[in-house]
């Protein structure tokens, strides 16, 4: 087998810290507990971890609100506790890739407090988005949080600062020199302490041009943003093409710099994926160019229907567009901002559409639960901490469904994860999801994942190409089936409600639902079922 670089084709598991394991009974997991589970991710076959943001911060809005980005909130632990929790992952021959918020501070941070104190025009507001009101009042532009309400907040000696997010996040201005130094100051503190890389946020947002102009639809681009807004997809496409606040060309200048700080690493392999919302598609390759970053994020599976046209458009698109700079997609189901996959197209066509993923040349992030087959957890308002439900009054329901802790053991909630009450509630209906269950049961989730994972390592990388055999324009066309080869493997999906017949000979190795028939001459793929079978 060819020998690529560790995260070529890396199967990553992102862990909420928040929500996977607590180790010290306050009701939500922490840096210890997750060093505790390393075992159980390591039995999944995984090659890295991506841990979301567990520096010191008021947790305004789960972490992504950073007060010190080169400390550890104690509610997760301490310094000595990420130590311990990358030495035990390298034994297990795990990465860990650490997430950096370089868009924003939290308005804890002290830079933010110092800028507070200080006057209009001083170096200290300079470090962030400080403007005067308009003449009548009003804030510098209309752009709207991507949280929902205005971008600005009015600080007492009547100057705006600038948030995409909530109030509480107030945007860097990157073309502050103490920025820049700051942040590769926290590249390198990170790095030295052993993390294998960064998943990057808002990694298209850092640099900003003409803020003082108004865009001509705020509302509308504001909706566009929102992946939940129903909207006809050529007026999402040309509002998507007017964010002024995303995508800009400096940005890619931000990272041919840190892709120096990676390289000047050497044979430690860092790497670093670009959270990069951008549009149009081909945009996001220039994240991946080879001066710049490793990966990019591909968000396309976290909205697509399981339908065949359009799986197939998104999935080829994505391998056709990386292959121009040489670089191979990655994918995803879902992940801490999004609706579980298991919810949004249901139990069985998500089981399908992660074992058809997981064939495909390319990199894998999975998030923690979605290995149990979670679905979203069910909340009332009440339980709701996320700030796009807070800044929308209650419109948008927001992200916490998704962020529910993971069931552990026992036949109770909070079934293991917890010894007091868990910061958000587990519903007791998850008593057949819980990691002891499936991990004793053959026809698990669980275990089909550790399978497919086993699998692809031993047979799949081999080869990078894949040949569809059957798709919307390959094959049969039935419009229902998805097929492809890739080495040693083929790979046959039915996105239909119907079992379908289909005469693809060798041995069935993997399948998403145990209901397939072969008999003589005979066989049936069950409807929304995906599997592998050796050439
Ligand atoms: C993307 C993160 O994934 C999300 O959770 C966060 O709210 C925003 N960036 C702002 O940091």
């Amino acid at each position: 087998m060819r020998s690529l670089p560790w995260w070529k084709e890396a199967v990553i598991y992102q862990i909420y810290p928040r929500s996977f394991y607590d180790s010290n009974g306050d009701g939500e997991g922490d840096l210890p507990g997750i060093t505790s589970k390393l075992d159980y991710v390591q039995q999944l076959g995984v090659d890295a971890i991506w841990l979301s943001p567990f520096y010191t911060s008021p947790n305004k809005d789960g972490g992504y609100d950073v007060a010190d980005p080169r400390n550890v909130d104690p509610r997760f632990g301490n310094l000595d506790d990420v130590k311990a929790l990358i030495h035990r992952a390298h034994e297990l021959h795990l990465k860990v890739l650490a997430d950096i918020v370089p868009n924003h501070f939290s308005d804890q941070h002290e830079w933010f407090q110092a800028a507070l104190l200080a006057a209009p025009g001083s170096a200290e507001r300079a470090r962030f988005h400080f403007y005067n009101a308009h003449a009548d009042g009003t804030p510098p532009n209309n752009w709207i949080s991507l949280f929902g309400g205005p971008s600005w907040t009015q600080v007492a000696d009547g100057q705006f600062y600038l948030h995409l997010f909530d109030s509480s996040q107030p945007d860097l201005n990157w073309d502050n020199a103490d920025v820049k130094e700051d942040f590769e100051k926290t590249l390198r503190f990170w790095l030295d302490l052993g993390v294998d890389g960064f998943r990057i946020d808002v990694a298209h947002g850092l640099v900003k041009e003409d803020i003082l102009e108004n865009h001509h639809d705020p509302q509308g681009l504001s909706n566009a943003l929102r992946l939940d807004y129903p909207m006809e997809p050529e007026k999402r496409n040309e509002l998507l093409l007017t964010v002024p606040y995303f995508d800009r060309q400096g940005v890619h200048e931000i990272y041919r710099d840190w892709r120096k700080i990676f390289d000047s690493y050497g044979d430690r392999e860092i790497m670093a994926v670009a959270e990069a919302w951008v549009h149009p598609p081909i945009n996001a390759t220039k994240y991946v160019r080879a001066d710049e970053l490793h990966q990019v994020f591909n968000f396309d599976l976290l909205t697509a229907p399981f339908e065949a046209a359009h799986l197939f458009e998104v999935i080829n698109r994505s391998l056709e567009l990386n292959a121009t700079v040489d670089a191979l997609p990655t994918w995803a189901l879902s992940n801490h901002d999004s609706p579980r996959v298991a919810s949004r197209i249901g139990d069985e066509a998500s089981r399908a559409l992660s074992l058809f993923v997981l064939a495909l040349p390319g990199s894998n992030y999975i998030f923690a639960g979605q290995e149990l087959g979670l679905p979203d957890g069910e909340l009332h308002d009440s339980d709701r901490q996320d700030p796009s439900f807070v800044r929308s009054g209650g419109l948008v329901k927001g992200r916490d469904g998704a962020r529910i802790p993971l069931p552990w053991s026992g036949d109770s909630t909070p079934f293991g994860f917890t010894a007091g009450t868990p910061w958000l509630p587990i519903s007791q209906s998850w008593q057949s999801h819980t990691v002891e269950k499936q991990f004793k049961d053959s026809a698990s989730l669980l275990n089909l994942f550790r399978a497919a994972l086993a699998l692809r390592r031993q047979y799949l990388l081999a080869s990078q190409e894949i040949t569809w055999i059957e798709s919307p324009i390959h094959g049969s066309k039935d419009g229902s089936i998805l097929a492809f080869t890739r080495g040693a493997f083929t790979v046959v999906m039915n996105v239909s409600d119907q079992s379908k017949e289909f005469n693809i000979a060798g041995e069935i190795l993997l399948a998403s639902s145990g209901d397939f028939q072969v008999s003589v001459g005979k066989k049936l793929l069950p409807a929304r079922s995906c599997i592998w079978i050796s050439n």
